[in-house]
């Protein structure tokens, strides 16, 4: 269980301050999807990259069971974000020169994942999203889509405890977008993931198990 208590993140730049996140709590289950709705500027992407351990808040907590990774010294969160995290971007970060199987065993390398489960789990991963006919193409013959696929299997490929992706249908057409999404949906209820995603896109919020709705940093 991951839980956010009380969590504030103030940005100084130059002489001004803005408050990009204030007081805002909720628990996060095992197993469950979480969507974090709002608009642009809402504090979405400071909440994941918070809760993902990138930034630190500037008071409140975030536990990890009994954990507040808000304590964890460097090395403490590199390991967090290394073993138990999985990340996926709104614009899609693979590798152009890798095909698809190359992406992810890539994650997996850098994970010192053991070189001899390496190939049956890349190959698992690609065929959780649907794309292990296409682990030879590169990211530029595939589409949107399929690559948002693929960086998905990346994410998921060291088996992290918890999956944060931000905005990763924004660049996706509507149906495209709604195909990724069932994805998520899938590996929540097959594979007993935790995925927290964040969207402004008002037709995915019905796959969450829990919407978490920000404005202007406040949790409504
Ligand atoms: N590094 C930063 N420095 C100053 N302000 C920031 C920084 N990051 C985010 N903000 C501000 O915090 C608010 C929330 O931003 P963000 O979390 O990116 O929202 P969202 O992801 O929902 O679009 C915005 O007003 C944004 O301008
Ligand atoms: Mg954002």
């Amino acid at each position: 269980m991951i839980r956010c208590t009380n969590v504030t993140r103030t940005f100084i730049s130059g002489d001004s301050e803005v408050r990009a996140l204030q007081d805002v709590s909720f628990e996060v289950s095992d197993g469950t999807l979480t969507v974090l709705k709002g608009r642009s500027g809402s504090g979405k992407t400071t909440l994941i990259n918070l809760m993902g351990a990138l930034d630190e808040p500037t008071s409140g907590s975030i536990f990890y069971d009994s954990t507040d990774i808000t304590t964890l010294r460097d090395t403490g969160r590199d390991r967090l974000r290394r073993e138990t995290i999985g990340f996926m971007f709104q614009s899609v970060a693979l590798v152009s020169l890798m095909s698809a199987y190359e992406n992810v065993d890539f994650g997996l390398r850098v994970a010192g994942y053991p070189r001899a489960e390496r190939k049956e789990r890349v190959l698992e991963c690609l065929r959780l999203v649907g794309l292990a006919s296409r682990m030879k193409h590169m990211p530029q013959e595939l589409s949107g889509g399929e690559q948002q696929r693929v960086a998905i299997a990346r994410a998921i490929a060291h088996k992290p405890r918890v999956i944060f992706a931000d905005e990763p249908t924004a660049e996706l057409d509507s149906k495209t977008a709604l195909a990724v999404a069932g994805i998520f949906r899938d590996l929540v209820d097959k594979e007993h993931m935790t995925i927290v995603m964040s969207t402004h896109d008002m037709s995915l919020l019905d796959i969450a198990d829990q919407v978490i709705e920000l404005e202007n940093g406040i949790r409504l």
